[in-house]
């Protein structure tokens, strides 16, 4: 489920499906692209903070299992569910913030990377192991990582798919900062720009993203549309399918 929680003009969201350490599914990204998009026309509401229920996991990605069943015409239905989610965070006018308390992994950093701010906890751990499971990441990842951390860092961190830790991610530039508690840190951070004028902010967050070009528009989509193709694939179904029987994946190169 996800909750909203008003502190002031701040409007706390949170990820609460901690038996899936937050991992998204049907009903929980839909929901969070429904409140989103609330969010987004709500003028009482002047910041967003995004953030996962409990001690370990901010969102563990996109939930595995649910991915495990699916073909490439699903697959890029839930692709572009994620990607909307996505947009509304990066494009809504109001900053967004994402309080990272724990594991931020696949679609959970993809989230966080369409966020205009990110804090995270000195737990929190951080990567797109999607090609660990024979797939890619399908929510903006393979075109927002590198517009943040720049071009070979965003390679290395897809191409191996391995996790890091928040001091790495603060050194690369994938966070503004590391805080703990780190909601209370992304609450003052929030409450701070509520206090100035939602005119000048939403002009200033309209001006930046000017940066991202039309071409990232592009990106998104073939991102999204390919993502969805290589559901086709043996070794995405055999990548699924080994995380949820817990065994290592037996890739083929088909
Ligand atoms: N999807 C579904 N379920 C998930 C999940 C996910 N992404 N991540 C964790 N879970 C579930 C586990 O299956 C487990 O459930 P059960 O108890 O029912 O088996 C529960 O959450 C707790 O997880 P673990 O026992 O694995 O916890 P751990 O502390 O040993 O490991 C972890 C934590 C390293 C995060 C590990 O859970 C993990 O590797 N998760 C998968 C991370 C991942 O690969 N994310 C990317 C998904 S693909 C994606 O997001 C695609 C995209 O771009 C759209």
């Amino acid at each position: 489920m996800i909750r909203v929680d008003r502190q002031g003009s701040v409007a706390v969201v949170t990820i609460d499906r901690q038996d899936a350490l937050n991992a998204l599914d049907v009903a929980t990204l839909t929901e969070l692209r429904d409140r989103l998009s609330e969010l987004a026309e709500d003028g009482d509401a002047r910041a967003v903070v995004l953030t996962g229920a409990g001690e370990k996991a901010f969102v563990a990605g996109a939930d595995i299992k649910y991915m495990s069943g699916l073909d490439p015409e699903q697959a890029k239905g839930w692709g572009a569910l994620g990607h909307e989610a996505g947009r509304l965070l990066e494009t809504m006018p109001k900053p967004t913030i994402a309080a990272i308390n724990g594991f931020a992994l696949g679609g959970g950093c993809e989230l966080a990377l369409a966020c205009d701010i990110r804090y995270a906890s000195s737990r929190a751990k951080l990567g797109q192991p999607e090609i660990n499971l024979g797939i890619v990441p399908g929510w903006g990842g393979t075109q927002r990582l590198a517009r943040i951390c720049g071009l070979g860092i965003a390679k290395e961190l897809v191409f191996s798919g391995r996790t890091i830790d928040a001091d790495e991610a603060l050194r690369i530039g994938l966070v503004n900062a590391v805080a703990d508690p780190v909601l209370d840190h992304a609450l003052e951070a929030a409450t701070a720009l509520a206090a100035k004028s939602p005119v000048a902010l939403s002009l200033a967050k309209r001006l930046c993203n000017l940066t991202l070009g039309i071409d990232h528009t592009g990106g998104l989509e073939l991102e999204a549309n390919e993502f969805g193709e290589l559901f086709a694939s043996e070794d995405a179904k055999e990548g699924l399918t080994a995380f949820v029987e817990k065994r290592a994946p037996n890739f083929v190169g088909r």
